[in-house]
């Protein structure tokens, strides 16, 4: 369980909520740990018929937490919150419905791979620095990435870093639409009501269609985890972490 992730079931609808402004909702351990015992529990409870993941007002997410990073970096253990989230969330029995607001840096961006819809607002932009980390794409996104943005887009987000805007994510397909900061939430839940509301067995015969076999999803997952865990602790990565730690020293 984690402080900064609030779980609030009603009407059918799973939400959960990363609450950690004061670190832009950078991602620690244990908020994986939640969001992944959440998304497992919303799948396994009759009553839910799907999952909404939001942030807060200027922060869906910055991101795998740097300090985290760090403790692989020089030789500590990971754990398995990070993968135990990325594999419950693609392989999710129940549609996923996000609501971005202002950052989405990392795995903020990623998570989108995996909803089905998604709301972002105008000034949301979505980041991928892996390579400028000494990183890899996550989260299935080496996959995801270039079936969904074709092979150039996707290379210009997740290896260049390019940043992506939200009317550029919905031009290309990554995103639903763009909505207004006041009525993100509002549009969000809206939509996780109308699936709600659709009969649950045909939603999710229908979903599994379009989704197709997931295995190669989760072992590509796993692939990149190994890779992405290896590069940690790397001179590359070690000196880019180095450089965000001291970034505010003068
Ligand atoms: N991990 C840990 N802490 C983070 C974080 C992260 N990924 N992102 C932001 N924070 C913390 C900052 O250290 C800062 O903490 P402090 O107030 O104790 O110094 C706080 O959140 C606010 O961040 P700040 O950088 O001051 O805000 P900003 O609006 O100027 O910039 C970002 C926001 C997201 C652009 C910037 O913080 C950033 O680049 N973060 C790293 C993103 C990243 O590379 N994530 C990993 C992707 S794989």
């Amino acid at each position: 369980m984690s402080e900064h992730i609030e779980i609030t079931k009603a009407d059918g609808i799973n939400t959960i909520r990363m609450n950690r402004a004061d670190k832009k909702n950078a991602i620690t351990r244990a908020m994986y740990g939640a969001m992944a015992s959440a998304l497992q529990a919303g799948d396994a409870d009759e009553a839910i018929r799907c999952h909404v993941i939001l942030g807060v007002p200027g922060a869906f997410s910055a991101g795998n937490d740097m300090a985290d990073f760090m403790v692989v970096a020089t030789g500590g253990d990971g754990g398995t919150e990070v993968i135990d989230f990325l594999v419950a969330l693609a392989t999710a029995a129940k549609p996923v419905i996000s609501g971005v607001d202002g950052i989405a840096v990392g795995v903020g961006t990623t998570i989108q791979f995996h909803c089905d819809v998604s709301y972002a607002t105008p000034r949301t932009q979505f980041r991928t620095p892996f390579v400028d980390l000494g990183i890899v794409p996550e989260a299935g996104s080496s996959l995801l990435g270039p079936a969904m943005l074709g092979r150039q887009r996707a290379f210009a987000m997740l290896a260049l870093g390019d940043g992506m805007s939200a009317e550029e994510a919905v031009a290309v397909g990554f995103i639903r639409a763009v909505v207004g900061e006041d009525e993100l939430e509002a549009k969000t839940m809206e939509a996780a009501r109308v699936i709600a509301a659709k009969p649950p067995e045909a939603m999710r015969l229908a979903r599994d269609l379009l989704l197709g076999d997931r295995k190669a999803l989760v072992e590509r997952i796993v692939e990149e985890a190994k890779i992405f865990r290896a590069r940690l602790k790397s001179d590359e990565t070690r000196q880019a972490l180095m450089a965000f730690m001291n970034r505010k020293k003068g």
